[in-house]
């Protein structure tokens, strides 16, 4: 065991885990935030993704040692209010179905988001392609995040 010092969702937290536990581990059972799902456990289906510093990760196969010192973000971080503008999106447009993959999706989406506010078809569908909907939500999501890109979101946390 071990005390790993890291940040999620701007608040300072402290875990005394065995350094190689999944990050997902740790931000389920240890500090409690569920919006992030375990699907495959094996970096396959994108349920589990987070942002490490900004970056979009598999916290599934993320060993908290890793993460000491950085920045965790969770779908539960990405806004105070759900109001990020992915978020708003989704809504808007009655993405999800079951629910179980979005906010992994979401996650990956502020990503691209940063990195290209103005994404195009190919851009969201390389980045989004390692997401797997058994819903078959993925036509909702590419136009939820061109409505997002269209309101001039930055991505990230806010
Ligand atoms: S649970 Fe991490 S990618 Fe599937
Ligand atoms: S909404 Fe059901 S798996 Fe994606």
């Amino acid at each position: 065991m071990a005390d790993i010092a890291f940040t999620v969702n701007g608040k300072k937290q402290s875990v005394d885990v065995t350094p190689d536990m999944p990050l997902l581990w740790v931000l389920r059972d240890v500090i409690g935030l569920t919006g992030t799902k375990f699907g495959c456990g094996i970096a396959q289906c994108g349920a589990c993704t987070v942002h490490l510093d900004g970056e979009a990760v598999r916290s599934c196969i993320t060993a908290i040692a890793g993460c000491e010192g950085k920045s965790v973000t969770t779908i539960e971080g990405l806004s105070a209010t759900s109001s990020h503008p992915l978020q708003k999106a989704w809504i808007e447009l009655d993405v999800p179905q079951c629910g179980y993959c979005q906010s992994g999706q979401i996650m990956s989406a502020a990503a691209l988001l940063k990195e290209k506010p103005s994404p195009t078809d190919k851009d969201i569908d390389d980045t989004m392609s390692g997401h797997i909907c058994r819903c078959g939500t993925y036509n909702r999501i590419r136009s939820a995040i061109h409505l997002a890109a269209s309101s001039g979101v930055k991505g990230g946390a806010k």
